[in-house]
């Protein structure tokens, strides 16, 4: 077999390459190349065992998760008993996804090492909600397989963790958003794709609301409103007819957080003229914004009475208000200055940006 073909034929799973279920033979050829995966992951993961510690880490997650540069494996270490558990439920949601051919969801290949789990390292390069958020506007159309997909997979199983972290964009949604750092958006061969890579809370269920496993979708992937609805109608026409409404609601609230997330901010940096083609160009505040923020802080300086009491306890004259709110705006200039320093910093740090989610959220 020429290397080549080794080399991408490593990287899919069983599921991909179609062994059916029903012929003996196929589910022989299945396991022996599912062992041979796990042999190979393995035996990618070798090299690190003793320099776990110098590995770069994952952004997120209560677990250390080590990803080495070299080669595509994530290294998992968690708590004893954890692992093995780990490993049953992906295996639970994997026959969900074989038996219901859900090829726009992806499990990560993975295998046991004591408290390790070394899995298959995805593709995930966007990891902020803001910029996964822009992926899913970007480029829409590619995830319209990938929200049909975890409709039906939810519909079969129950995932607690998809949302109810706090996030720091909460205040700008009246809505929950989604656990990004679990469930994970990603383009792979100009497909969208959902990482599925953290199943810690997944257990299998038939008898999972309907109503709860589209307001999940709608959550990922508010635009595409009419195929959750035309996926859930072959599923449960009844139900639907009942919730649809509450859901296009969810859609629109849903749609609104986004815009304030990632569309706001990439209409503010159109304004500045700023785009993938000089990433790194200074912001400019404008001056009658500086006055006003100027102005907001100097008023909130002078109503704070140990402020007053500490450096004006025998009263102030009525210029020194006007004398203060100078020194602010002053110092709002330094800010951005400040600011657009980082930004060359920056930019010697990348040497370019290839998408507005990525630029937004550098
Ligand atoms: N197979 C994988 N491929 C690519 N990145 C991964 C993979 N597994 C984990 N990661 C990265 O590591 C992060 C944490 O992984 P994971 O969610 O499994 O850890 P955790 O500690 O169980 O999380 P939590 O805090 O939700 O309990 C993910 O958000 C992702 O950035
Ligand atoms: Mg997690």
């Amino acid at each position: 077999m020429a290397a080549g073909i080794g080399c991408s034929l490593s990287a899919k799973s069983a599921e991909e390459l179609n062994f059916a279920e029903h012929d003996v033979l196929s589910r022989k050829l299945a396991k022996s190349w599912n062992r041979y995966q796990e042999r190979s992951l393995l035996k990618k993961a070798e090299p690190y065992w003793k320099r776990l510690s110098e590995l770069p880490c994952a952004p997120n997650g209560k677990t250390p998760v080590w990803c080495p540069l070299e080669t595509a494996i994530v290294i998992k270490a968690c708590p004893p008993g954890i692992a093995l558990e780990r490993l049953k439920k992906m295996e639970n949601a994997r026959s969900v996804i074989r038996v219901h051919r859900l090829s726009h969801l992806a499990i990560p290949k993975a295998v046991l090492q004591g408290r390790y789990l070394v899995e298959q390292r995805l593709p995930i390069s966007l990891h902020t909600t803001k910029s996964q958020i822009g992926l899913y506007i970007e480029n829409q159309e590619k995830f319209t397989k990938a929200a049909r997909n975890l409709v039906v997979f939810l519909s079969q199983s129950s995932l607690d963790d998809i949302t109810g972290n706090h996030d720091i964009y909460a205040s700008l949604t009246a809505v929950e958003i989604p656990r990004y750092d679990n469930v994970p958006l990603y383009i792979e061969n100009n497909e969208g794709k959902i990482g599925l890579i953290d199943l810690e809370h997944f257990s299998l269920k038939c008898d999972s609301s309907l109503y709860k496993a589209c307001k999940l979708a709608v959550l990922m992937f508010p635009y595409h409103m009419k195929d959750i609805l035309d996926e859930a109608d072959k599923i449960n026409p009844a139900e639907m007819a009942r919730t649809s409404s509450e859901l296009k609601h969810l859609s629109e609230q849903t749609i609104e957080g986004f815009e304030h997330i990632y569309g706001d901010h990439k209409i503010f940096i159109a304004e500045q003229e700023i785009g993938l083609e000089n990433p790194f160009q200074g912001i400019k505040i404008a001056q009658d914004m500086s006055k006003t923020v100027a102005q907001i802080i100097t008023a909130r300086i002078f109503t704070n009475d140990r402020f007053k009491q500490e450096f004006f306890p025998d009263g102030m004259k009525e210029e020194t208000q006007s004398a203060v709110e100078a020194a602010v705006l002053l110092f709002i200039r330094d800010l951005e200055s400040f600011l657009n320093n980082d930004l060359t910093r920056l930019s010697r740090r990348y040497h370019s940006v290839g998408s507005f989610p990525e630029l937004l959220s550098a």
